[in-house]
């Protein structure tokens, strides 16, 4: 009884670990659902700085039209802003195929932020180390995507646009699962 005791008694924290383990995996799950999702991928582009439209009804793997490449800076094609034609200030998006709109400077991420066309194991990698993600800390993570225009347009883009799944505080939820589990990736 006594062994038995003391079994329960190192089993319980194991156990618990092991629990807080698999819900930060199945968060990373979800967290990967959205990352991945064109909505939030067409943007998070890396050093192509060519913006998607995939699942905009062309197909998969599909470059923005007008031959729209990013300069150095990112908030255009050095000539032409993006926000010529995406609009600095909140709208409806309810015109089909209509530039989205919101209120924020459209423009492209960091090169370091390149999620598209990433496998679950590369975002998870870039998201965890702050040396590689543009110097955002779990913490920051999750305050971006509770404040961000751009993250609540992908979960709500208009305009017949396929929504990343879930919701910003469904993200920013499994956001803070998953740090507090130890960020782990799929593979581990
Ligand atoms: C219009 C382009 C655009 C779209 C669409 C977009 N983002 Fe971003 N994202 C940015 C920019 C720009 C930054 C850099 C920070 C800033 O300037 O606000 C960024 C940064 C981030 C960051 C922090 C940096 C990191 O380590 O990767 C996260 C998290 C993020 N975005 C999540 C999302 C999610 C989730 C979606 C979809 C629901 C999304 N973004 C859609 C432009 C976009
Ligand atoms: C000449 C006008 C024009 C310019 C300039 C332009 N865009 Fe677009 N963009 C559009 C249009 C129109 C759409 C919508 C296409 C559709 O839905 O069929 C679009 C859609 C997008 C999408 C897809 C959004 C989604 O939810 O999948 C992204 C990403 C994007 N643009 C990024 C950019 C970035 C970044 C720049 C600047 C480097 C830029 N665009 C400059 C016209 C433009």
């Amino acid at each position: 009884m006594k062994r038995f005791a003391a079994f329960i008694a190192l089993a319980l924290p194991m156990n618990g670990q092991a629990h807080a383990q698999e819900t930060a995996e199945a968060a990373w799950e979800r967290i990967y659902a959205v990352t991945s999702h064109p909505r939030c991928a067409n943007c998070h582009v890396g050093a192509s700085g060519r913006p998607a439209w995939d699942d905009l009804g062309y197909g998969a793997t599909r470059l923005h039209g007008m031959n729209v490449v990013a300069g150095d800076s990112r908030i255009g094609a050095e000539t032409v802003p993006c926000r010529t034609c995406h609009i600095g200030a909140a709208g409806p998006n309810d015109v089909p195929h209509a530039a989205p709109q919101l209120d924020d400077a459209w423009r492209l991420p960091p090169v370091e932020l390149e999620w598209y066309g990433k496998s679950s194991a590369q975002i998870c990698a870039l998201l965890r180390d702050p040396e590689r993600n543009d110097g955002f800390s779990p913490a920051e993570l999750v305050e971006h995507v509770r404040s961000s225009a751009f993250v609540a347009y992908g979960f709500a883009p208009g305009g017949g646009r396929n929504p990343a799944p879930g919701s910003v505080e469904t993200l920013a939820r499994d956001l803070e699962i998953w740090a507090a589990g130890g960020m782990p990736c799929a593979s581990e």
